[in-house]
């Protein structure tokens, strides 16, 4: 199930172009008004005391945008972002030697928060609550700590899951944020900004089409441009007008509620072959062939927040939005079999 054309998850093409198109400062950045707003009076308070803003996470489903707001943090304070990941911080000793190279107001952004092992996690409680680290020095019966003093830095946990931080953890963080999925109006805006940075002449109403299809993350939104920039210098001149996007959405095999041929099989699945159900993820995951657990991780958040999919003590179940969808002339009614 490799380079899913809607994956949550950063694709290798992305990361290149993210830099680039990621909004730098917190006027630029599209959506999530309440946290914005939040955010711009702690960080004028802190600027104006010198200090380094408060700790804080950002947590909610991928691609919403939780490095992107580090990177404008980082950038409102004057200072530099220093990344890393719960994955690959595996001992405290390498979480130490990136704490001391840190300079007063840089932002420590860890991705995945929740994955750190338990000693790294807990060699960053002194380092949140009272910039100071404990370096242990020697082996054996020389072995010995020693206090190492840091500048104010702010540290930026990222998560999917804040279900999963330990509470510790997470009472150590001044600041917290979910970001949601974002409005069709905030991702045509979005649509709109990516165009004008990669040089494509746009139509209001072909920005509203990819936006509509972009299942609330900005990720795909400008995943989804890109690929119809192609479309549209091949075929129409480079003008995304609302007929070429549309072409270019069903060229991409993504249908207006934003459903790939996967999302389209598995409902399809459970309407033909199961009466629409309940039917048990097992069945369905046989009958697609695909594997239960990348049914339930990657294809149901979707289709289950999107309302095409019920999932119930018996089953999982479509719904009337789910006939309807499938009901009318599709372009992409396809048989299962
Ligand atoms: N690109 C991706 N996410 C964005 C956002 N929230 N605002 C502006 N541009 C973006």
């Amino acid at each position: 199930m490799s380079e899913r054309l809607l994956s949550t998850q950063a694709l290798e093409d992305d990361q290149s172009l993210e830099g680039t198109l990621r909004p730098q400062r917190l006027r630029d950045y599209i959506g999530q008004p309440r946290m914005k707003e939040s955010l711009r009076v702690c960080i004028e308070a802190a600027s104006r005391r010198g200090e380094a803003l408060d700790h804080a996470i950002f947590y909610g489903p991928p691609g919403l945008g939780k490095t992107t707001i580090s990177h404008v943090i980082a950038n409102e304070m004057g200072g530099t972002i220093r990344s890393t990941s719960g994955l690959v911080l595996t001992h405290a000793g390498d979480l130490a030697a990136i704490l001391a190279n840190l300079q007063p107001r840089d932002v420590l952004f860890i991705d995945e928060i929740h994955r750190l092992p338990p000693a790294v996690e807990e060699a960053l409680y002194p380092a949140m609550e009272d910039f100071q680290i404990d370096l242990v020095i020697g082996q054996g019966p020389s072995m010995r700590t020693m206090k190492l003093d840091l500048p104010p830095f702010t540290l930026i946990g990222a998560t999917t899951r804040a279900g999963s931080l330990t509470s510790p953890l997470r009472e150590r963080f001044g600041l917290v944020y979910r970001l949601d999925f974002y409005s069709p109006e905030e991702l045509q805006l979005i649509v709109i900004r990516t165009a004008g940075l990669l040089g494509v002449e746009i139509k209001p109403e072909a920005a509203a089409e990819i936006a509509g299809r972009s299942r609330g993350t900005p990720r795909i939104a400008n995943r989804l441009i890109r690929r119809a920039r192609d479309f549209a210098q091949v075929e129409a001149e480079g003008i995304l007008t609302q007929e070429v996007a549309r072409d270019a959405l069903t060229w991409l095999g993504i249908d207006e509620a934003g459903f790939d041929e996967m999302d389209r099989k598995i409902l399809l699945t459970i309407i033909k072959k199961f009466k629409g159900g309940p039917v048990g993820v097992e069945a369905i995951a046989a009958a697609v062939q695909e594997e239960k657990v990348t049914i339930e991780d990657v294809y149901e958040p979707y289709l289950i927040q999107s309302g095409y999919l019920d999932r119930t003590a018996r089953g999982r179940q479509v719904t009337d939005l789910t006939r309807k969808h499938f009901g009318e002339s599709s372009p992409f009614f396809l048989d299962p079999n």
